[in-house]
């Protein structure tokens, strides 16, 4: 059991969280979209409302084990319908952290009625969808704090640094997919995490649960 002190460190504080993959429809039966879970953002969610944080989930398809009163899922599809959601209540908030993998590009348009086979190659025309983490970087207020995500396969260090100036995040968090236990879908990750001093903090292959710990103290310790 965790000192009472620690549950209520987070006491008045509203965290908003996207989670979770993006579906971008391409006919009314298929859609593009990607292997992420949902699971660190709902870790993430669970030990700050455990910290007494109140939390805006806002999660793409999944499951969401919620385990809190302190938690408001807000469940949305696309990329478009996730931007919205977190534009109108980003304002209001303390601290946002983009975990959702969402999708880069969307179908230029979605077909009214489904596709239907025929030629031996087809090709879908894709458009890049807003960033919402870099339009809310542009928003941010000097008392809101702003976390992001960062999967790289190369360069991973400088990689994650650009992604912490170009998207005014206080903090990133880069996956490592080196290590087998890491990725999506798993239980474990392993992160290190990019302040905007230039210090980054390496951790353990870890559980999601332990990460989220990790992640909230040094948040915790940025205010
Ligand atoms: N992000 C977002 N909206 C997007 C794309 C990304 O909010 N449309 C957020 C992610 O949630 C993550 C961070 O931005 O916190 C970095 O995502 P990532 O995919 O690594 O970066 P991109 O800017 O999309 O660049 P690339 O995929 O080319 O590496
Ligand atoms: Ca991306």
């Amino acid at each position: 059991l965790r000192h009472f002190a620690v549950q209520r460190r987070f006491d008045g504080t509203k965290v908003l969280i996207t989670a979770g993959p993006t579906y971008e429809k391409i006919d009314p039966v298929r859609f593009i979209g990607n292997h992420s879970s949902g699971k660190m953002g709902l870790a993430i969610a669970n030990e700050l409302a455990a910290q007494g944080a109140s939390v805006e989930l806002i999660a793409g398809p999944g499951n969401y084990d919620i385990r809190s009163q302190n938690i408001r899922l807000t469940r949305v599809t696309t990329a478009d319908e996730m931007f919205e959601a977190t534009a109108v209540r980003y304002r209001d908030m303390d601290v946002a952290i983009f975990a959702a993998a969402v999708a880069d590009y969307k179908p230029a348009q979605m077909a009214s009625q489904k596709i239907k086979k025929s030629s031996e190659s087809m090709s879908i025309e894709l458009v890049k969808n807003r960033d919402i983490a870099g339009e809310m970087g542009k928003l941010k207020a000097a008392h809101q704090l702003n976390i992001g995500f960062a999967l790289e396969t190369e360069n991973e260090q400088s990689h994650a640094q650009q992604k912490l100036e170009k998207k005014n995040f206080d903090l990133v968090v880069l996956n490592s997919l080196n290590d087998k236990g890491a990725g999506f879908s798993l239980d474990t990750n392993k992160i290190t995490i990019f302040n905007r001093e230039g210090k980054s903090t390496s951790f353990d292959l870890k559980t999601k649960k332990e990460v989220a710990i990790d992640l909230v103290q040094a948040i915790y310790e940025l205010r």
